[in-house]
């Protein structure tokens, strides 16, 4: 299969990925990296992200390359501020609500480009509309401003794999393929930025994610609308395919029972009739949709490396951050 074909060949070129350490002088190294064209994974408050120059198109090609991501695939740019933002996008009055009242946090706003904005067509993957965001994460926002520069970055993953929450997760997919990791340790939401898009008309929910709906509408005094896909149209969120956030074993959810050779990930005190001695992890012994978030991608990725052929999965609440957990799995358990 030719990587022309399926946009997921080996064709990133072979380099040496450097361990930066997340103190001053690893950030500065970092910094510098960026401001060269290179290509860096950096811890964010919800996933690592694998940062290049949004500004500097073969830089970012350098990203899609180096994930083997299908090139309509539009990446958030990752800003210091408000400030920064707004010269990058339009803002109508519910956007600027929303980044008062989320930013720095995990919450994505798509809006329209700015004229003046220098973030790069292959940023936003030839759409009108670009993805911000200001993230929460001490070592994020030192490296956004020291780089000085709008970041494109997407979860620091092969493509249609399982977002990295720890910098050893991102070495397993891109080691010899990227340039550095900056190790900042457990991301601590542990599941992707909620995007809502702002483009005049009423705020879309284009994805679930750290910032939980619920707060979200109540900020806005009223329900986000649902992302309608059309098929004639561009999708509004292209990266949302139904197949995403893959592991290698299939996942089947709501597991009420199990079988011998099934791992298990289990949630709260429920247990599926048949457990016994399967590889098991719980997401959130005590049922809590938070933690079970901050564990989600790390648990997925150590009971695909136990070598079952399925993972099951316990029945999870879809309140709050449940919801992007539960919107997650079943992408993981999508076929492919
Ligand atoms: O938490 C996060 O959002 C992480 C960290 C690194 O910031 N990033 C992340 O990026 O999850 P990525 O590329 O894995 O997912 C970004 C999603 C994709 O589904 C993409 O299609 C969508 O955002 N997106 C980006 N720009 C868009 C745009 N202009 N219109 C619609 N969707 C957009
Ligand atoms: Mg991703």
């Amino acid at each position: 299969m030719g990587a022309a074909q399926t946009g997921t060949g080996d064709d990133a070129p072979r380099r040496t990925t450097r361990r930066l350490a997340a103190d001053a002088a690893g950030i500065a190294a970092a910094a510098a990296l960026l401001a060269s064209g290179g290509t860096v994974a950096f811890p964010t408050e919800t996933v690592y992200g694998l940062g290049a120059d949004a500004t500097d198109a073969a830089a970012v090609a350098a990203i899609y390359a180096a994930k083997g991501r299908p090139s309509f695939n539009p990446l958030i740019a990752h800003v210091p501020d408000l400030a920064a933002a707004l010269r990058h996008g339009v803002f109508d009055a519910a956007a600027l609500r929303l980044a008062r009242r989320f930013w720095p946090g995990p919450l994505t706003l798509v809006v329209p480009k700015a004229s003046g904005s220098g973030v790069c067509d292959l940023v936003t993957a030839g759409l009108d509309s670009l993805g911000l965001r200001v993230p929460d994460h001490p070592v994020a926002r030192a490296l956004l401003a020291a780089c000085g520069r709008p970041v494109a970055a997407p979860s620091a993953n092969r493509s249609g794999r399982v977002s990295p929450t720890e910098a050893a997760h991102v070495l397993g997919d891109l080691d010899g393929r990227i340039d550095a990791v900056l190790d900042g340790g457990a991301t601590p939401v542990g599941v992707e930025s909620t995007i809502v898009a702002c483009l005049g008309g009423p705020p879309v929910l284009l994805r679930p994610g750290g910032v939980p709906r619920e707060a979200i509408e109540a900020e806005l005094g009223g329900p986000l609308a649902a992302a309608v896909p059309d098929a004639d149209d561009a999708p509004l969120a292209p990266g949302m395919l139904a197949s995403h956030y893959a592991p290698r074993a299939g996942v089947r959810l709501d597991a009420a029972s199990v079988s011998p050779d099934e791992a298990v990930l289990l949630f709260g005190s429920f247990r599926p009739h048949g457990l016994s001695g399967q590889t098991q992890l719980n997401l959130s012994p005590s049922g809590s949709v938070v933690e079970a978030a901050a564990n989600l991608f790390g648990m997925l990725r150590r009971l695909d490396g136990a070598g079952a052929t399925t993972i099951a999965v316990a029945p999870i609440p879809s309140a709050g951050l449940g919801e992007a957990i539960v919107d997650r799995l079943r992408r993981a358990a999508a076929p492919r």
